[in-house]
């Protein structure tokens, strides 16, 4: 498990936003995933402000959807593809087909995780996925105990529900989330987990220590050859050491 300890959350959203950039200079056609959240803001910023000023080739990138709250579309303030939207797709130059997101008020939600199966199934996997870690150490909406394959509709834990008011103007009575299933995470070519602020440190720790278990969704990324955790100091757990 490689891991990029950064100073603060500005390098850490640096450094993020440099390893997409590379990746699209590698790979101009790749499948890329953001997660929704507030962990990856200063990523979008930093990709919204340098995408064009380092005159990166993203004419050929396709964003895949990693979640979305079921009842809510771009619409809502809050929502993951408004989250997305405003930090990064409205800010450059995306064409409509570069952008395939659950739409979470649809009337047909299995069509919607058909449609987001196909698309990484024609691909074959995700070339790179940036992903964010719940209070109890959920990915996308994979909720502890809750086993998936591929995009599923899945029922909110308590913990998701408390949090989620911080995330709209308004109180939200929401009770389900679409995500991508575990295959289509762990099958990802390289993943990125985001962590920052001393709220994230218990569950990075808990997630290093545990054992391999769907009771802590994050714990199943560990022994992936994909993956490379970028944390701050405040969510690293040496930090939390160094100041007891
Ligand atoms: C959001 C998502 C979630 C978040 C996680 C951390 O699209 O998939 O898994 O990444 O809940 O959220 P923040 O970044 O708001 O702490």
């Amino acid at each position: 498990m490689k891991e990029h300890v950064c100073s603060n959350y500005c390098e850490l959203s640096k450094k993020v936003a440099e390893r997409i950039i590379e990746q699209l200079r590698t790979k101009p056609k790749s499948l890329i995933t953001i997660a929704g959240g507030e962990t990856p803001l200063g990523v979008l910023k930093y990709l919204s402000e340098h995408l064009v000023s380092e005159d990166v080739d993203y004419s050929q990138v396709k964003f895949i959807s990693l979640d979305e709250w079921v009842g809510l579309d771009s619409n809502t303030y809050g929502s993951c593809r408004q989250t997305l939207n405003d930090g990064l797709f409205n800010n450059i130059n995306l064409t409509s087909d570069q952008i395939i997101f659950f739409d979470g008020n649809a009337e047909n939600l299995t069509l919607e995780c058909e449609k987001v199966d196909k698309i990484i199934c024609d691909h074959e996997a995700i070339d790179l996925i940036v992903l964010g870690i719940g209070m109890n150490g959920h990915l996308g909406f994979n909720e502890p105990n809750i086993v998936t394959t591929n995009a599923s509709i899945v029922k909110l834990s308590d913990v998701t529900k408390n949090v989620m008011n911080k995330y709209f103007n308004e109180s939200m009575e929401l009770t389900h989330g679409i995500t991508l299933g575990y295959n289509q995470i762990l099958q990802s070519k390289k993943i990125i987990l985001m962590a920052s602020g001393s709220n994230k440190r218990s569950i990075m720790d808990e997630m290093k220590r545990v054992k391999v278990s769907y009771s802590l969704p994050a714990s199943l990324l560990k022994y992936n050859d994909a993956l490379e955790i970028y944390i701050d100091e405040e969510a690293n757990i040496e930090n939390g050491k160094d100041q007891s």
